[in-house]
């Protein structure tokens, strides 16, 4: 009897040093979301690096005179679950969730969606994008017009809006914020 209560000891000591070593779940989350409060950032190696993207539209938005740029989540057929050959927010942000809105100026790159996809961005997107936890297209015209200089022109590939949805009448674009 001894010798068995004896004999399983060690098991118990390997398990305590496996659970003592072992990071806690919260240790694991840290690591596989980026952290851009760090110096140099800290990227999950699931994070797009999507320097040269956005580089690429910047030229396109400065050659047509544009301060920003709107990517949507759709598709011509304003679905939400979309080809790949759609998948453009996707490409540019590094964010795969199938609801989010991505705007894209000279200087900032900004990416809106809910609170279900909030860890996936977290751990898709560089440090070249900023989150923005909310939903709706309010908050996305007056992070704009906070942005962009008055009379600054907004791009987007009208095939993918309906005016209706992101622009409700209560809005008034030709006036900035404040
Ligand atoms: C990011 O890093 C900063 C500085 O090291 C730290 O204070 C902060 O808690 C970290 N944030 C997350 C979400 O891990
Ligand atoms: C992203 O890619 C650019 C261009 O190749 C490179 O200069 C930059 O260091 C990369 N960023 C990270 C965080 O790896
Ligand atoms: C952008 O503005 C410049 C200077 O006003 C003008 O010459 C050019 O034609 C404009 N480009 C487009 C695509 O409208």
């Amino acid at each position: 009897m001894a010798w068995a209560h004896w004999g399983c000891c060690p098991w118990l000591i390997l398990f305590c040093v496996y659970v003592w070593s072992h990071p806690t779940p919260v240790d694991l989350a840290r690591e596989d979301v980026r952290n851009c409060s760090t110096s140099p950032p800290h990227l999950p190696v699931t994070a797009v690096n999507t320097t040269v993207r956005l580089t690429a539209l910047r030229q396109k938005i400065q050659a047509w005179n544009l301060s920003a740029y709107i990517i949507p989540d759709t598709d011509a057929h304003m679905s939400e679950y979309i080809g790949r050959h759609d998948e453009r927010r996707a490409w540019i942000t590094g964010f795969t969730g199938t609801a989010g809105v991505a705007v894209v100026t000279l200087r900032k790159a900004a990416l809106w969606t809910d609170s279900r996809y909030w860890t996936q961005a977290e751990r898709q997107m560089d440090c070249n994008w900023e989150l923005h936890k909310e939903v709706g297209t309010t908050p996305i015209v007056t992070w704009l017009l906070a942005e962009i200089p008055s009379g600054g022109s907004v791009g987007f590939d009208p095939f993918l809006f309906s005016i209706g949805m992101f622009f409700p009448q209560s809005l008034d674009l030709s006036k900035p914020a404040g």
